[in-house]
């Protein structure tokens, strides 16, 4: 039974290759999970995340001319492991360690979002907020004054309103507990570009619209090739017909796989 899966999967993995005529793609979220869950137990672990970025470096450093550094593939993937252990806090809602079906949802909903402004309204709202002295830059006093439980509930309250993610979710109406605060503390610490201890405004939107970026081409990435990464899971790219082709991602498709070998 697992070998004809896997044999389904070749096959589909072939015509994925094949100039044109590529057959519909599955669900990100599908695609998703085939591709990261590697020892198929239903949900992604961060170890298992880590672990599937690796493979498909190495993957992506094959073929690699000599000489001419990494190639944009493995560029994304550096940027997409260093993202990761934040970007899954925020979507583990209950802290468990691994995501679920319902979790990885929000890799999907996150891509729609980044093609609209919704980071860049967030982060200007925030700024709004916490900037007090309104110089556009966010002092380590500012950043501190941030984390007190008054403002910590306000500044999540800012987020949930924009983008409920999971990992903020838990918090609602209630006191935020100290994961919450965590997530908070590593995110800011990733808006401070140069390490100073102070957030320029300029300096918070350079470093989102990058994550913006990387995970827009990252989730392309994955949607256009899924099929084909799948295997690296040892998974198999089925489950096609949810959902469909929504707007065809330019950007990502240039990701797309070559056949020539
Ligand atoms: C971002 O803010 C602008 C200006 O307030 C607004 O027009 C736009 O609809 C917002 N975008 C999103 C996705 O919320």
């Amino acid at each position: 039974m697992l070998l004809l899966l896997w044999l389904c999967s070749d096959a589909q993995l072939q015509q994925g290759f094949s100039a044109n005529g590529a057959p519909e793609p599955p669900s990100l979220t599908r695609t998703t999970l085939n591709v990261f869950d590697q020892d198929k137990d239903g949900s992604v672990t961060l170890k298992e995340a880590q672990a599937t970025l690796d493979a498909l470096g190495a993957f992506a450093s094959m073929g690699a001319e000599p000489g001419k550094g990494q190639n944009e593939m493995e560029k994304m993937l550096k940027q997409a492991k260093k993202w990761m252990p934040q970007l899954f806090k925020l979507l583990d809602a209950d802290s468990s360690g691994a995501l679920q079906e319902l979790e990885v949802e929000w890799v999907e909903k996150g891509l729609e979002a980044a093609k609209t402004n919704v980071f860049r309204n967030l982060t200007r709202d925030i700024f709004e907020m916490l900037d007090s002295d309104a110089d556009h830059s966010l002092s380590s006093g500012e950043v501190e004054a941030a984390m007190e439980p008054e403002m910590l509930q306000q500044l999540v309250a800012i987020v949930h309103d924009t983008f409920p993610l999971p990992g903020l979710t838990a918090v609602n109406g209630k006191e935020a507990p100290a994961f919450v605060r965590e997530n908070l503390k590593d995110i800011v610490a990733a808006l401070d570009g140069n390490n100073d201890g102070a957030i320029e405004r300029k300096e918070a939107g350079a470093a989102v619209g990058a994550f913006k970026r990387t995970y827009i081409k990252a989730a392309e990435t994955l949607k256009t090739m899924g099929p084909m990464l799948g295997m690296f899971g040892g998974g198999m790219p089925m489950g096609a017909g949810r959902g469909g082709p929504r707007g065809s991602g330019g950007r990502g498709s240039r990701g797309t796989a070559r056949n020539e070998r």
